[in-house]
């Protein structure tokens, strides 16, 4: 169970891994932000000072070099004409949804918008999904004959597992419960996806696989680690994020912003982890800005909120690792509720798994 690390790719990563400090608290005013300015969709129950000062924190986290002309046409900073500004709203919207509805993956750490974008307008790392490559030859047509590929490692596993796992719900099981063929349905194919998405998901936090498993059998949930249940969140925690807000952020961006077959940037587990296995080295900013753990109240995402606050059918943290899956009442979540969320102007679908 020796995790190992390697001092040069931790090292390499100091800088992008320095949290940011927050700003000094603000001198309340005594009045919301709806009541001072014109056209505050998000972020009107806020003070006007705080919404100043959270203003100032935008700037440093997210466009430190381009300022608040980034998201503002100034003077007229109540205008919606720039895109970043239109991205940002809905940006609030889900980092109040991270913080305020995944505490099974974020715990009290949290996230602001520095987790991800870390002084720059995009972050760091994001993913698209990967275009179909040519299909020539006859050992094009079998993904061992495809291209060696820097998404699975230099290897020929398949390239794009985040395509099914972090925007899809397929199953990452495929170890078989039963000696010989009997009942179990995963595909060849599918145990290379899911070993494909290990290797990005061990790869993003800087781990090697028994970080959360413990080899003697990499499907036993009593042997895991807790780590790997917290992982299992964090799958589930990004497929939502990417389906409930990122493909509405796509609909607005530009199209240089757009990946090789036309998708949006996603979220996946390097876009807050950057290669260590908690974002930031663990550095928590949430408590000195508690306007970014409010509910989400963004009107086209309020449709697709809450999951159920379901202490009573949710395993106690340190329980979870302990129990089998067949005895326990969550991994094996297969079911999914598809909620139409009414966006501006037309309809935006929203996947979700059902919640263990
Ligand atoms: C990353 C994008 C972003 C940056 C950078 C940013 N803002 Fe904003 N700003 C917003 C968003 C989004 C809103 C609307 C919030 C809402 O609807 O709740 C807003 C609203 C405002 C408003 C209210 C305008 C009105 O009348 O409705 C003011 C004033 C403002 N910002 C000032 C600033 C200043 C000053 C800076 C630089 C220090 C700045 N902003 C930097 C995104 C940004
Ligand atoms: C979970 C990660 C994550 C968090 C947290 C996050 N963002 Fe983003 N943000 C993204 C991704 C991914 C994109 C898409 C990048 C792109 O636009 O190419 C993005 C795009 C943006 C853009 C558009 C940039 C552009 O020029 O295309 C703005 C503006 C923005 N975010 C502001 C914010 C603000 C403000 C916050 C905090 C309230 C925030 N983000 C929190 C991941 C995040
Ligand atoms: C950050 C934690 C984490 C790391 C690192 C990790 N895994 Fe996993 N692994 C998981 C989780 C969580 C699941 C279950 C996913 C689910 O059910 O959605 C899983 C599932 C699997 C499965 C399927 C098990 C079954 O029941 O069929 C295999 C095989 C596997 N991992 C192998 C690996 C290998 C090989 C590595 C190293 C390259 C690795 N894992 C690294 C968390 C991790
Ligand atoms: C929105 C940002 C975000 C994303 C996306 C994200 N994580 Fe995390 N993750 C966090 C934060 C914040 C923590 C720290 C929680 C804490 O302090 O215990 C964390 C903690 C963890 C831990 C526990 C580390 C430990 O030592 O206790 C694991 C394992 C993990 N994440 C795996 C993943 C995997 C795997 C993915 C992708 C499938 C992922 N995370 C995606 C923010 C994120």
């Amino acid at each position: 169970m020796q995790v190992l690390y390697s001092p040069s790719t931790i090292a390499a990563l100091d800088d992008v891994n320095k949290p940011i400090a927050p700003l000094k608290p603000a001198k309340l005013n005594g009045t919301t932000a709806a009541e001072n300015y014109d056209n505050v969709q998000v972020l009107g129950d806020v003070d006007k000072a705080e919404f100043a000062r959270l203003m100032l924190s935008f700037k440093a986290w997210v466009a430190p070099k381009e300022g608040c002309g980034y998201c503002h046409n100034a003077p007229d900073y109540a205008s919606d004409e720039k895109y970043p500004k239109r991205v940002a709203r809905i940006m609030i919207a889900m980092t109040r949804r991270i913080n305020s509805e995944w505490t099974q993956h974020v715990k009290g750490t949290g996230v602001t918008c520095y987790t991800c974008h870390r002084g720059q307008p995009v972050p760091p790392r994001v993913w698209y999904s990967v275009a179909t490559p040519p299909q020539d030859g006859f050992m094009a047509r079998r993904p061992e004959g495809r291209p060696p590929t820097p998404a699975a490692h230099s290897t020929a596993l398949p390239a794009d597992p985040l395509s099914d796992y972090l925007l899809g719900d397929k199953d990452i099981r495929v170890v078989g419960k039963t000696a010989l063929q009997s009942g179990n349905t995963h595909s060849i194919a599918q145990a290379k996806s899911t070993y494909s998405m290990m290797m990005v998901m061990a790869e993003s936090l800087g781990v090697n696989c028994t970080y959360c498993h413990n080899t003697q059998s990499f499907t036993s949930w009593e042997l895991s680690p807790p780590t790997r249940v917290t992982a299992w969140y964090g799958i589930r925690m990004a497929r939502d994020l990417n389906n409930a807000y990122m493909g509405q952020v796509a609909e607005m961006l530009p199209a240089e912003r757009l990946g090789p077959a036309g998708d949006g940037p996603k979220v996946y587990c390097a876009t807050c982890h950057i290669g260590t296995s908690k974002p930031l080295r663990g550095a928590s900013m949430i408590q000195a800005y508690p306007e970014l753990v409010a509910p989400s109240v963004h009107p086209t995402t309020v449709a697709a909120t809450p999951e159920p606050e379901s202490g009573a059918n949710q395993p106690a943290r340190g329980a979870a690792a302990q129990q089998h899956p067949e005895s326990s009442p969550w991994p094996t979540a297969s079911a999914t509720e598809v909620v139409a969320a009414a966006g501006p102007g037309q309809a935006h679908q929203v996947v979700r798994s059902a919640k263990p």
